[in-house]
């Protein structure tokens, strides 16, 4: 058997005890940590299921022979920061082992899909999520801010991501996204972010998680601020219900 397992959005607590169950028995425990900033101790819950936890890279998981080669007979678990499900290259994992008639079973966990919940901005309201990339030598992708206007032409919320490159150590931070946004508008000659309400939000789920929100029209007051360590993203709000109003003024 192949278990994905959530491990949470932030650190080794956020594990449910489903997982641990399942961990402590499982004879081998592999982690993922490219898709996301991982802050978990993986010594912690180590010593928690008494189990070793071996660190596979992007290449390892994507090849899959580490994964698939023992998990016909043996109990095998892939620990995943995050929903395992939140995260494109998994789905190819369960296509790839149920082909070798390996069974799968995923374990969730909280995810940022549900965490942007805590800024008050209705989930069902959300349309496309895009990522913002890391600018190519000069050239900038410009599918968030078309997603963006899509997203916003149909009075729907847009989640911005924001990229990550674990193994160098480097991310996008909030206020690189939003100018890389005030660029990508430049570029269209839109004129829609001046309308919109951006809600960033640093390291939900942990103790020093910060939301904040300001009005388009006055992005360039918080290009300086200092939103700490990754993971970051941006929301832009479309219109806002009354009480998403209210839950948002708690932020400004
Ligand atoms: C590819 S997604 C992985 C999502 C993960 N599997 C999950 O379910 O949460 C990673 C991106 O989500 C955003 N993100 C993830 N966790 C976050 C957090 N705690 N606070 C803010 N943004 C977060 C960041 O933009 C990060 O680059």
């Amino acid at each position: 058997m192949l278990y994905l397992i959530g491990i949470g959005l932030y650190d080794e607590k956020d594990i449910s005890l489903r997982a641990i169950e399942i961990l402590k028995s499982a004879d081998e425990i592999y982690v993922e940590d490219y898709t996301n900033f991982y802050h978990g101790n993986l010594k912690n819950l180590s010593e928690i299921t008494s189990r070793n936890i071996t660190i596979l890279k992007r290449n390892d998981i994507e090849s899959g022979e580490i994964l698939y080669k023992d998990a016909l007979l043996k109990n095998i678990a892939l620990l995943v920061p995050g929903d395992p499900m939140i995260a494109t290259t998994h789905s190819s994992i369960i296509l790839d082992a149920e082909k070798r008639r390996i069974k799968v079973k995923v374990i969730h966990s909280s995810s940022i899909y549900s965490a942007i919940a805590e800024t008050g901005l209705m989930i069902y309201k959300f349309g496309r999520t895009t990522t913002i990339a890391f600018p190519y030598i000069d050239t900038i992708p410009s599918s968030p801010y078309k997603f963006f206007m899509e997203n916003s032409e149909r009075n729907l919320h847009t989640l911005m991501l924001l990229d990550i490159d674990v193994e160098d150590n480097k991310f996008l931070s909030i206020n690189q996204g939003l100018e890389i946004l005030l660029k990508l508008e430049k570029d269209a000659k839109g004129n829609i972010m001046q309308k919109a309400t951006f809600v960033c939000c640093a390291r939900l789920g942990s103790d020093d998680a910060i939301i904040k929100a300001i009005n388009g029209a006055d992005i360039e007051k918080i290009l300086n601020f200092d939103f700490g360590n990754p993971p970051h993203c941006i929301i832009a709000a479309a219109n806002l219900h009354f009480i998403e109003e209210e839950m948002i003024t708690r932020f400004y």
